[in-house]
């Protein structure tokens, strides 16, 4: 038998002893013009479709044309409280309480409230400190941010960088950073799940050392939600905020989402860690008391917990399939998709191990520091990467350009298979091959 045939036999093998096989039938597979299955490892861009998002989204738009604007209120999932629906589910993947969560708008408009009520820069305390190569969406809201308080953003911002030479920033350099420069850092804004390496982050670690220094902990979790087990209850996160489109399969632009802790909402006074929120927010009807929303008077009510933080009515269609990926998610149990996601993530990097070092997977080695995207280098530059990138996707194999010079790859529990990991090394092999 040759290696390949190995191989596949291997990852049948596992695949038919993954006990959540079933779940891929329950998404939408796509494929190419022809109608040939492609090789989907693009969920950490966009998630399938949930095929019961279909039956949600069209059961709203029969509830639309049977009850217009009495479907707000007479809708079997009523429209006034729809974002209550998502709400179980988002504080099981976050480790929140129920009233730490709320579904709303995208994750950048996110992070503006999230700022506005966070960072309030006094004193010597004015600075953010994010990594370097921060998303760009990221770090246009906080530079905005700094210079929507009337300072300027040369000055304030820090980009924390790797060692010159290397890819990942250690918690340890974030903890030194913390510990020589903390009295000047109003905020602290980190990813769960850097999106250019797959970097995963001990955030418990980060809280801690952000809140032993004073500033605020905040985590960017576009990359981390559906991915990586999450507490940030239990760590100790000031605010979160997230997207629905890639883990969470909520479709293009689906309703994002954010994590408020608890003492927060609820105006504690500061704690331990010196400094809760000052009391501002930048607010709008829907943040307002339910019970007393529609009385539409002058004076803010804030809702209870996070989701005071909304500020316009939700989007129904929008937040439809999200019900049905959560729903999904609910049933497959996050610590079983973690255990897929472990196990095949390992087996996709053993795969493609041998072709180093002409590929070097940047991504960390251990479970521990990483979810299921592997980021890919070419020894040869990035004009090699490029051609490597767009053969894989003249062949069917859809991952993602992540510029200067990366491709990345993630086989995603919930649908990816350990065939599905196999063809990928295999049609990588044969494109290198035919390059040599
Ligand atoms: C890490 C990160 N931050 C921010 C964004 C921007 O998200 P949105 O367009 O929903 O604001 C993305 C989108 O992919 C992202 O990956």
């Amino acid at each position: 038998m040759t290696h390949t045939t190995t191989t596949l036999a291997e990852a049948r093998a596992r695949d038919a002893a993954d006990p959540l096989r079933g779940f891929r039938n329950r998404f939408a597979l796509p494929r190419d013009a022809r109608g040939e299955p492609l090789t989907y490892l693009c969920g950490h861009s966009l998630g399938l479709l949930p095929l019961a998002a279909r039956t949600l989204v069209n059961e709203e738009l029969e509830e639309w044309s049977r009850f217009a604007v009495l479907g707000h209120e007479q809708a079997r999932r009523a429209w006034i409280p729809y974002h209550e629906n998502l709400t179980a589910g988002l504080a099981t993947l976050t480790g929140a309480e129920a009233s730490e969560v709320v579904a709303m708008n995208s994750l950048t408009v996110n992070l503006h409230l999230m700022l506005a009520s966070f960072y309030r820069p006094h004193g010597k305390r004015t600075r953010i400190l994010i990594e370097a190569g921060a998303f760009s969406s990221d770090r246009h809201a906080v530079t905005s941010q700094i210079a929507w308080h009337g300072l300027d953003p040369e000055r304030t911002l820090i980009e924390l960088a790797p060692e010159p030479g290397e890819d990942l920033v250690s918690e340890e350099a974030i903890e030194a950073h913390l510990t020589r420069h903390g009295e000047e850092i109003a905020l602290v804004l980190w990813p769960g799940v850097q999106f250019r390496t797959g970097q995963a982050f001990d955030l418990a670690r980060i809280a801690r050392a952000t809140h032993a220094r004073g500033c605020i902990a905040g985590f960017d979790l576009a990359h981390s939600i559906g991915n990586m087990p999450l507490e940030l209850h239990a760590l100790d996160a000031d605010f979160a905020v997230w997207c629905s489109y890639k883990y969470l399969n909520g479709g293009p632009g689906a309703i994002g989402g954010c994590f408020v802790h608890r003492r927060h909402s609820e105006a504690q006074p500061r704690g331990r860690h010196g400094g809760g929120l000052p009391g501002v927010r930048l607010a709008g009807w829907w943040g307002h008391e339910e019970a007393t929303r529609f009385r539409m008077e002058p004076q803010f009510e804030a809702a209870a917990g996070a989701a005071s933080w909304q500020v316009s009515n939700p989007p129904i269609l929008a937040a439809a399939p999200l019900i049905a990926s959560l729903d999904i998610f609910t049933q497959a149990g996050m610590s079983a998709l973690r255990a897929k996601s472990v196990a095949l993530t390992d087996f996709t990097e053993q795969l493609i191990r041998p072709l180093a070092p002409r590929v070097n997977v940047l991504t960390p080695a251990a479970s521990a520091q990483r979810g299921c995207q592997l980021s890919l280098r070419l020894a040869a530059g990035a004009a090699d990467g490029r051609r490597v990138f767009n053969a894989l996707t003249g062949r069917g194999v859809i991952c993602d350009w992540r510029s200067p010079d990366i491709i990345r790859v993630a086989p995603v529990p919930l649908y990816n298979t350990f065939e599905d990991a196999s063809r990928f090394a295999q049609v990588l092999t044969e494109i290198l091959q035919a390059a040599a």
